[in-house]
C-alpha cells in the first residue's frame, strides 16, 4: 500500500478534448499509483479540495480528465502549462486485478479510471474490452474499443458479456448505471468491481461525509467511499 502525501506538481499540458471536458498532465514527485485511485486537488476558489480519478500514471506524469461542473473545475480549466498544482495522492483503494477476461464499462467521464485500468490490463496481457457511452458526439472521449453515442452503455451489455465470454466487469459512471451493471453481473454470476462516486469533503477518511452502506460477511456496515473505496464489489453495495 502506498502512503498518500501532499504534493506540488507542475502542469505539463492542459487541453480541451471534448465539449466541456479537459485533459491535464501533471508532473509529480508521486512514486506509484494504481488504476482506480484518485487525487484530491486544491482549488483556491473553493473551500474543499476536488477529487479526480487518475486516468493514467507513467514516468511521474499523472493524467486526469475532468468535466466542467462548477467553481473547482472552472478554476482548473483556467490553468496553463507550467502552473503549479497542489494535490493529495494517491487516494483510495484500487481495482483488484484478476487474470480473467475483462469487460470495462465507462459512462461519460467515468471513462477516466477505465483508461488507466485498460492500460494496466494490457501491460499484464489480460484480455479486455472497453465500452463507453456519451450523451452526444461532441462529448465523446477517445480510447475505447466501442463507443455508444446517444444511447446507454447498458443497452447492449448483455450481448457483449456473452460475445466476449466476460469473466469480470469493471465499471465507473453515474450511480444508476453502476446499479444496473451490478444487477446484470449478478444475473450472469460474474464478479463486478465498481468505482463509486460521492461528493467528498475531506477525501481522506476523516469527516465520514462520503459514507455508503455495504454488506460484508452478512453484516451491514458503513464504508467511506474515499478511504474504503472508491472501488467496491458490485454485489456488496446496498443501493438506496
Ligand atoms: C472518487 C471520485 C473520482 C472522480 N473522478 C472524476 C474525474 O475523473 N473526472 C471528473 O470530471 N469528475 C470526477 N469526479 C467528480 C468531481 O469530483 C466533481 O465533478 C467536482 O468535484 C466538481 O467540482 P466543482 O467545484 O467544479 O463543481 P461543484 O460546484 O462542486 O458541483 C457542481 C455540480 O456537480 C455536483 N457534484 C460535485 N461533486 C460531485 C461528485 N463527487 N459526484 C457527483 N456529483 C458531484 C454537485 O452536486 C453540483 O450539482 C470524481 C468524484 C469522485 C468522488
Ligand atoms: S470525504 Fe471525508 S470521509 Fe470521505
Amino acid at each position: 500500500m502506498k502512503t498518500k502525501s501532499n504534493f506540488k506538481g507542475k502542469i505539463l499540458n492542459i487541453e480541451k478534448i471534448a465539449k466541456d471536458t479537459c485533459k491535464m498532465d501533471i508532473l509529480s514527485p508521486m512514486e506509484k499509483a494504481d488504476a482506480g485511485q484518485f487525487i484530491s486537488i486544491l482549488c483556491p476558489n473553493t473551500t474543499l479540495r476536488r477529487p479526480f480519478s487518475i486516468a493514467n500514471f507513467e514516468n511521474q506524469i499523472i493524467t486526469i480528465l475532468f468535466k466542467l461542473k462548477g467553481d473547482g473545475t472552472n478554476y482548473l480549466s483556467s490553468l496553463n502549462k507550467n502552473d503549479e498544482i497542489d494535490f493529495i495522492a494517491p487516494l483510495g483503494n484500487y481495482f483488484d486485478i484478476k487474470n480473467k477476461k475483462a469487460l470495462l464499462v465507462g459512462a461519460g467521464i467515468g471513462i477516466a479510471p477505465m483508461l488507466f485500468l485498460k492500460q494496466t490490463l494490457n501491460k499484464k496481457n489480460i484480455e479486455n474490452y472497453l465500452i463507453t457511452g456519451f450523451k452526444s458526439e461532441d462529448e465523446m472521449i477517445k480510447g475505447s474499443d466501442e463507443t455508444v453515442v446517444g444511447g446507454s452503455v447498458i443497452d447492449n451489455l448483455e450481448k457483449i458479456i456473452q460475445d466476449k465470454k466476460t469473466e469480470i466487469i469493471y465499471s465507473c459512471g453515474p450511480i444508476p448505471v453502476l446499479k444496473k451493471i451490478s444487477e446484470i453481473s449478478n444475473k450472469y454470476n460474474i464478479p463486478s468491481q465498481i468505482a463509486m462516486e460521492k461528493i467528498m469533503a475531506c477525501s481522506i477518511g476523516v469527516c465520514r461525509g462520503c459514507v455508503i452502506k455495504i454488506r460484508k460477511n452478512n453484516e451491514i456496515i458503513n464504508a467511506s467511499v474515499c478511504k474504503d473505496g472508491p472501488i467496491f464489489e458490485g454485489r456488496e453495495v446496498i443501493w438506496d
